[in-house]
């Protein structure tokens, strides 16, 4: 025991645990009936996912959090922190128990075994670990962790945006686990850099941005890193794709055709691009570049790079453009970027253009024709003078595939299409559907009822590349599958 012990006493506090939260009401009754509008529609046209806000269950009452700060303060007081700081966790946590309990009974407070084991381990947690955030960072069924300020917390699990009981005692508190976060890669947030990315120890991918840019409060958001990536198989088993065409994108990325993942925010575009290649082969050598590095690659030859912010002074930054451009001093067989959001774009198409085939990468867009216009953007904002037929020339010259992810508005997660590059008529790029999910209707649950199906291409333009890898037996007999009939036994084409 090193703590310097106070034998001041207090009067008896009583807290109690109180479950005052109420659920929110879920959807508004015209909101439904938009929906089943829109469900009716036989495009695979997706609307902006629906945040369900259920409130869950407020853990405990403001009498909890008073007695908390107390406890915490007198902790503060009384513990040697240059000494606490030389012991391993599990020991620091022990001696902070000890002296936590000790607190308790000289200020005599009032609690039952439970409600002290509770506030014992939230103490623990604000001292060594992520403080309110250590229960949600534990659970492996959360895929995101929003804190919008101290008071409001956010959690995406099962494709559904719920709101939590989880709050900070206030912002200076959520700021300094913000710092906490951060530090540890060696990056600092605060009024005058108050925009910072970061990662956990454990991969999960971190945005911090504080006041006065976050009005009220610092906004913290975590991608939590899943130690068992999905696998196609698994997408398959939640009905994003059928197993039909689960094959076709082996094919795809095992026969070296460029693709892009298109997706809105969150909407599987990471998980999808690091199940593609999971097909390419053993023996080629593969260079990832991203911002944060989230791609789990199963290849024995795969070389991880990273970019890197300016520091304090501005300098020293390395963007993704000169990850792109270093790649290829490095003789890569494939590339594959993590995120193109900028110019990086050309970079990313003449490397594909130029015999790194099989090269792979995502980009914010909700169709694949708007995931073209993205790329002309990002083009062109690099500044390049380039007139537009140029641009899709080359687009069309480098991409074969497109595949698009989306977060349905009931929370699923689903492939829409997969979508070839054909070629130009005139100054238009023509694009072709090879699989779409068509959304037919909507179940009692709200849950969105629908079905993957071919087009009734059965001669992809890459279909000369499955030939050369032997894989047109089996991508021929995944595109008849997936080939949908009328009453009358005739397929359904594109429509
Ligand atoms: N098909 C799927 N079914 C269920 N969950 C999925 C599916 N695809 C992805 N997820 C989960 O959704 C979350 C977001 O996925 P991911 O990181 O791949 O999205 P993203 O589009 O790359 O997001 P961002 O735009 O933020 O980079 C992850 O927790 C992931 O495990
Ligand atoms: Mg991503």
């Amino acid at each position: 025991m090193f703590g310097r012990r106070s034998n001041e006493t207090a009067p008896p506090k009583r807290i109690s645990s109180q479950e005052n939260g109420q659920s929110a009401p879920l959807a508004q009754a015209e909101m439904k009936v938009a929906q089943q509008r829109q469900a009716a529609a036989t495009t695979p046209q997706v609307a902006a996912p629906r945040v369900e806000v259920v409130e869950q269950q407020r853990k405990h009452s403001e009498e909890y959090y008073d007695v908390k700060t107390t406890v915490f303060n007198a902790l503060i007081d009384t513990i040697d922190l240059t000494q606490l700081s030389k012991l391993d966790g599990p020991a620091a946590r022990e001696e902070i128990r000890d002296i936590v309990s000790e607190i308790i009974q000289i200020k005599n407070v009032v609690m039952s075994i439970a409600e002290q084991e509770e506030l014992l381990e939230d103490i623990c947690n604000d001292v060594l670990g992520y403080g309110p955030l250590e229960p949600l960072l534990a659970r492996d069924d959360i895929a995101d962790i929003m804190v919008n300020g101290a008071g409001t917390t956010f959690i995406e699990v099962n494709g559904k945006v719920l709101k939590t009981g989880v709050r900070f005692a206030d912002n200076q508190q959520l700021m300094n686990i913000c710092q906490r976060i951060v530090s540890q890669v060696g990056r600092r947030v605060d009024e005058s850099s108050p925009i910072c990315d970061a990662r956990l120890p454990d991969g999960s991918r971190v945005n911090v941005i504080a006041p006065p840019l976050a009005i009220d409060g610092p906004a913290l958001t975590i991608r939590k890193f899943k130690k068992d990536r999905l696998r196609l198989e698994q997408l398959v088993k939640f009905g994003s794709i059928t197993p039909q065409a689960k094959v076709i994108l082996e094919v795809i990325g095992r026969v070296r055709c460029n693709t892009i993942i298109s997706g809105g925010t969150g909407s599987g575009k990471t998980t999808l691009l690091n199940c593609l290649t999971g097909s390419i082969d053993m023996d080629e050598r593969i260079i990832t570049c991203e911002d944060s590095a989230e791609l789990q690659l199963q290849q024995p030859h795969v070389v991880r790079l990273e970019t890197r912010p300016p520091n304090l002074e501005g300098e020293g930054e390395i963007k993704m453009k000169d990850l792109i451009k270093n790649c290829l001093r490095m003789r890569p067989e494939r590339i594959i970027v993590g995120e193109v959001r900028g110019p990086e774009a050309f970079d990313l198409l003449q490397a594909m253009n130029t015999g790194h085939d099989g090269s792979m990468g995502t980009l914010h867009a909700n169709s694949p024709r708007e995931a073209l216009s993205r790329l002309e953007s990002m083009i062109m904002q690099g500044g390049f003078a380039l007139p537009i037929k140029t641009i899709r020339e080359m687009i069309c010259g480098s991409v074969d595939v497109i595949v698009q992810a989306s977060r349905l508005r009931d929370g699923s997660r689903k492939i829409t299409h997969i979508t070839e590059v054909l070629g130009m008529e005139e100054e238009t790029v023509t694009l072709q559907n090879i699989i779409v999910f068509e959304i037919t209707g909507e179940d009692a649950n709200g849950k969105i009822v629908g079905r993957h199906r071919s087009t009734g291409i059965a001669r992809p333009r890459f279909w000369d590349r499955a030939e050369y890898y032997g894989e047109t037996e089996r991508l021929a007999r995944a595109l008849a599958e997936s080939e949908v009939v009328d009453d009358n036994g005739n397929p359904l084409g594109e429509q």
